[in-house]
């Protein structure tokens, strides 16, 4: 259901466009906690990237660079943090706290060595959601392909019974289900690097994470992969923007497909958005390439609807663009 609502929340607003602006040329530059970026559209952190090309998060960060943009490492990369910062440009870490303080104050002492610019806390993960498809085909990681990050102690792997997987049990075994507010202090202590909270959706708790110091709040719902029926991420934007007010900037992800679903999310507040699936599909489908290809269709939807917007640049995206349907 919450993977139908991110795509439909979309459907139910249309653009109220500007005429006669004189625009001669549109820039989709933008930038995101200080961060130049060309394209208001990040790389969200997802995991496994060797299950849809050899050369998996290396090849997603190369295409992030070459379009001028954020590319967000997941803690369940296939790949070293060091391996696939060598070929990043800007980028953030993702990061999981894991049950044990000592591997998640390592993973960020490397992150922060490795060169990247903030880390993204995903907070909706206090145990795995039920991802019924993977239960069906018996999901597990092909022989060859591994997490480098995420292998649970010796012995802890939990049996994952009739229902579950293994990759969901390793997951429940690994990550601190007992994190709390209070947690986010020590985490900023580790570094000097900007903290986001990724998978926030009540107003409330998003400001809580700006009284905790987070420097930006991701609204999502994991692209509809934890709660099923939590609510669209673009529907729980307009309440965090407002309760947020300008003292920290708001990103949004899940379902965004097209030039005008970004259009949409930043007339409804959101600083940029990331996008999560549509990663993989490229990758799939071509590697470095694809993935490039995936960011270049978004970048020349997204020019092309500003100018017919009557508009120059993101930054000029503005409420008055958005009416409901
Ligand atoms: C296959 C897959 C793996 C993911 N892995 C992670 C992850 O490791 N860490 C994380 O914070 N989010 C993860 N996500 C969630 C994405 O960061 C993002 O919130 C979501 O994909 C956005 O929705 P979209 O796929 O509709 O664009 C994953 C999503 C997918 C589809």
């Amino acid at each position: 259901m919450t993977l139908r609502a991110n795509r439909a929340a979309f459907d139910r607003w249309r653009l109220l466009p500007r005429m006669l602006r004189g625009l001669s040329d549109v820039s989709t530059a933008t930038s995101v906690l200080g961060q130049a970026i060309t394209l208001p559209v990040l790389i969200a952190p997802s995991g496994r990237h060797r299950l849809c090309h050899d050369e998996g998060e290396r090849a997603a960060a190369r295409a992030a660079r070459a379009a001028g943009t954020i590319y967000t490492m997941s803690t369940a990369a296939t790949f070293a943090i060091e391996e696939i910062a060598a070929e990043a440009g800007p980028w953030w870490f993702q990061l999981y706290v894991y049950r044990d303080r000592g591997l998640t104050r390592e993973l960020v002492a490397r992150a922060e060595a490795a060169g990247a610019s903030a880390v993204v806390v995903t907070v909706d993960v206090p145990q795995r959601g039920r991802r019924e498809a993977e239960e069906r085909i018996h999901f597990a990681m092909p022989p060859g392909v591994a997490t480098a990050l995420l292998a649970a102690p010796e012995g802890t792997c939990v049996s994952t019974g009739a229902s579950g997987t293994a990759v969901a049990a390793e997951i429940n075994a690994v990550f601190d289900p007992t994190l709390t507010w209070h947690d986010l202090d020590w985490l900023a202590s580790l570094s000097p690097l900007p903290i986001l909270l990724k998978g926030i959706l009540h107003p409330a708790d998003a400001l809580q994470a700006v009284a905790y110091g987070a420097r930006a709040i991701l609204v999502s719902n994991h692209g509809g992969r934890q709660l099923d029926s939590a609510v669209a991420a673009l529907d729980a934007l307009p309440a965090v923007v407002e309760a947020v007010a300008d003292r920290a900037e708001v990103l949004v992800d899940g379902g965004v497909r097209r030039g005008t679903d970004v259009v949409k999310a930043l007339a409804l507040g959101a600083r940029a958005v990331l996008i999560g699936r549509p990663i993989h599909w490229g990758l799939a489908m071509g590697g470095e390439s694809g993935v490039r290809h995936v960011l270049e269709l978004l970048r020349a939807e997204l020019a092309l609807d500003l100018m017919l917007c009557g508009l120059a640049s993101p930054v000029e995206v503005d409420r008055a663009l958005i009416l409901p349907a």
